[in-house]
């Protein structure tokens, strides 16, 4: 895949193909990635693009080391009227994110806040620089977290912490978001990104019928009880064995060598 099919790809959203890893920079520095109306449409469009390409196996979603993003574009929003809000499509793009098939890996450096930390949290994996910074602010500007951070916040860390965050708008360290298991790991700013693009190498590297029904597994266990999910995930077990890629990784361990996976 190369850029010139990637009509995603505009000056503040940076798309590109590395392999078969898609890499998607947030480029609008003089607002710390702000997440305005444009930059959130190009990213829709950048991941249906890495949706619909065979080679594309795993997704990197980054920002600068200063800001992975500050939220949603406060100067968009601030005039705004009910209707206006509730007739806009803007927060559904943070859902179509999340409802990606693809793993994703959010790189973030610097501020995660409001829509930014929405964001990383609608990724399936956070890599995170020592300098990163997650909250959800959006109290201290009268409203309340509205791309899902009420509910993957709480979720993920808890209602106590998630309480604290989002009530009184504390801020979680990179440490402290790796202590609450908000974060896969926490790295040196210089790495961030380079790591991040390891770990969705390393995920590429994997059957991917088989990455794909292991994430749909794992998030539906945030939502189904245990019998269903334990149902749910004992039928995409028996169905990968309608794969080739299962019948090559079992065969590669009886050889004793390195699999060979094809993706179907
Ligand atoms: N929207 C629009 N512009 C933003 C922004 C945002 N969310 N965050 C930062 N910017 C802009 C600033 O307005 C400023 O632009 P100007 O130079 O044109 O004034 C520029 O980015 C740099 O910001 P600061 O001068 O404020 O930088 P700082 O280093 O002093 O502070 C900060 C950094 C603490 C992140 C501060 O910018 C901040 O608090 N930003 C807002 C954070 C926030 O409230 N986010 C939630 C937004 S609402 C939301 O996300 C709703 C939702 O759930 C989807």
């Amino acid at each position: 895949m190369d850029r010139s099919q990637l009509a995603s790809n505009t000056k503040e959203l940076l798309v590109e193909a590395e392999g078969p890893v898609g890499v998607i920079t947030l480029n609008r520095p003089a607002a710390l990635n702000a997440l305005n109306h444009s930059i959130m449409e190009a990213m829709v469009e950048a991941l249906e693009d890495f949706e619909r390409a065979p080679s594309i196996r795993s997704i990197v979603i980054a920002g600068s080391a200063k800001a992975f993003a500050a939220g949603a574009d406060i100067k968009e929003m601030e005039k705004a009227t009910v209707a206006e809000m509730s007739r806009d499509p803007h927060l559904s793009r943070w859902d179509r994110v999340g409802k990606c098939p693809k793993p994703l890996i959010a790189a973030v450096s610097g501020f995660a806040l409001g829509g930014g930390c929405e964001l990383a949290m609608a990724c399936d994996l956070i890599v995170a620089s020592e300098t990163a910074v997650f909250g959800q602010p959006e109290i201290m500007i009268g409203v309340i977290p509205g791309a899902g951070g009420t509910q993957r916040l709480t979720r993920i860390v808890g209602k106590t912490l998630a309480m604290e965050m989002i009530l009184a708008g504390r801020r979680l360290s990179a440490r402290g978001a790796l202590a609450h298991g908000l974060v896969n790991r926490v790295v040196p700013v210089e790495s961030f990104l380079d790591e991040a693009k390891k770990l969705a190498h390393e995920i590429a590297a994997q059957p991917p019928i088989a990455v794909r029904m292991a994430k749909e597994a794992v998030l539906k266990a945030l939502d189904m009880d245990l019998d269903t999910g334990l149902a749910f995930e004992r039928k995409l077990f028996y169905s990968l064995f309608d794969t080739e890629d299962q019948k090559e990784g079992m065969r590669a361990f009886m050889e004793k060598r390195a699999a060979r996976f094809i993706g179907k």
